[in-house]
Parts: structure tokens; sequence; C-alpha cells
């Protein structure tokens, strides 16, 4: 059962007039990556091939994950009547594939898989809850309530499937870091930046890494309050076996919330030049 669906949604409020240009195109590209989640249930449905209930479990994530693809794409079509969701779409689905053939886990194990679902997952419910409270727009406001409350919901269910395989496999805590770390950091690799191109880019412009990248982390991170990133930590920490509250978690959020604004930067000036 899902907790909410696109015919719950009270679209009939939809408020042109209070619709930030500025969301239009993350939005859109979120859309992107949301609707590919049936691609992600293939791979995982091979990955944990003797395992029925985390395969079900997927499964269903999938549907959820369809659903905020496609709420998303509603609104943005609302928003700029001239784009066309299916389309882009259709334009993502053929440039970006994911290692549907693989036999294990690209994270070398199941519970490394887990691991690299929570950091996802950490993500999205702190993107959609910093995009919710930002929106004045009412339906978009509620859609990314109802998708960030998805996303912690999809936290809490890897995170535990992960400890029930943590438990069997017994990965040490450097292991378990460096996963964590080396899916944070591919936050800037194809999957996002090649959504904004799709969901944004005119048909027929070339896709271009650095700049779509850029665009799509510059315009994310804008909306992002310290907050959100205190949150996020603890949920870091939480997946990979250290204490979600402390000294250690908060100095960490301080410095990656320095870094985030770091690192906006630089692609701010990036994107002028
Ligand atoms: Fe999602
Ligand atoms: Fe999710």
């Amino acid at each position: 059962m899902k907790h909410w669906r696109i015919d719950e949604v009270a679209w009939d409020r939809f408020d042109p007039s209070k619709v930030d240009p500025a969301l239009i195109p993350l939005v859109k590209a979120a859309a992107m990556v949301e609707r590919n989640g049936t691609d992600y249930a293939i791979y995982l449905n091979r990955v944990f091939a003797d395992d029925l209930d985390f395969r079900q479990a997927a499964d269903h994530w999938a549907e959820e994950e369809v659903q905020h693809g496609d709420a998303l794409g509603k609104w943005a079509t609302l928003a700029d009547p001239s784009w066309d969701y299916h389309a882009a779409f259709a334009r993502y689905k053929a440039g970006y594939h994911l290692p549907l053939d693989a036999e294990a886990s690209i994270r070398g194990s199941r519970t490394g898989e887990l691991i690299a679902r929570c950091m996802v997952e950490t993500g999205t419910s702190s993107y959609y809850t910093a995009l919710g409270e930002a929106a004045q727009e009412p339906v978009l406001k509620q859609i990314c309530r109802n998708i960030a409350a998805d996303e912690f919901r999809h936290f809490k269910l890897f995170y535990d499937h992960m400890r029930r395989y943590l438990a069997r496999e017994n990965i040490g805590l450097l292991r378990r870091l460096r996963i964590a770390a080396s899916r944070i950091t591919e936050s800037e690799d194809d999957e996002l930046a090649f959504a904004w191109h799709c969901g944004n880019a005119p048909e027929g412009q070339a896709y271009e890494h650095a700049s779509c990248t850029a665009a799509y982390m510059a315009g994310a991170t804008a909306f992002y309050r310290f907050r959100h990133v205190e949150r996020g930590m603890g949920m870091i920490f939480k997946a990979v076996g250290l204490p979600p509250r402390g000294r250690l978690s908060d100095l960490s959020a301080k410095v990656a919330w320095r870094l985030l604004q770091w690192r906006r930067q630089r692609l701010t000036q990036r994107l002028a030049a």
C-alpha cells in the first residue's frame, strides 16, 4: 500500500502566481531520476535474488519512487505547460543506464548496497524537505512533504535490511564509511547531471556534464539550510553505525555545511564564467 496517491494531491489548488521559477528546473530534473526507480528495482532484484522479502520490499519501494517522478512531472507540466514530461523521460531512459545485468552489488556486498541506498534516501529526504520548506506554491509544498515522508520511510526500510545483512557479512566500520562517502560523492556523476540535461535542455542540444552538474548542484544546494544538513548527517552516522547525535556528528554537520557553501560558491562562479 502506498502512503498517498497522486489523485489525492489537491491539484486544483495550484497557484501559478506563487511558483518560484528557480524551482521548476530542479523539479523537472528530479522527476527524471525518480521515474527511473523501476530500473533500480530490477538491479536490486538481481543483487538480492534469493531474498524474497527484500525483493518484494524493493518492488514496492520502486512503485513509490515512480509515483514521486509522476507527481513532480505533473507539477512541472502545470508550472510550464510547454514541457513534455514523457518525452523528457524517454530521452533520459535512452541515455542513462544502470548496470541491470549485475549478479552482485557494485558496492562489493549486500550490506554495502544497502548502506549506499541509505545514503540516497538521506539525500532525497533532506532535499525534498528543503524544497518543500522553500516552496510557496501550495501544491508543490504538499508534494514535497509527501515525498520527503516516503524518503524517510525508505531510509528506515534499507537501514533495517542493512542491519540484518551486517550481522551476517560483518563489514568493518572503515569499509562502511568508505562506501557511504563514495556514494555521497557520486551525486556529481551522470545520474543527476544528465537528468538536469534531459529535463531542461532543448531537444538536440549536446549533453555537457560539467555545466549540467554545476547548474544542478548550484540550484539544488541554494535551498538547503543548516538544519537539513544536520539531520542528514545524523542519518549518515546512523547508517554507518556511529552515534547519530553527539560531538562528532555535530562537528561533521558543521564541516559539511561549510563544504556545501564553498562548493556552491565554486559552482556558481563556474556557471557565471
Ligand atoms: Fe523518491
Ligand atoms: Fe526514496
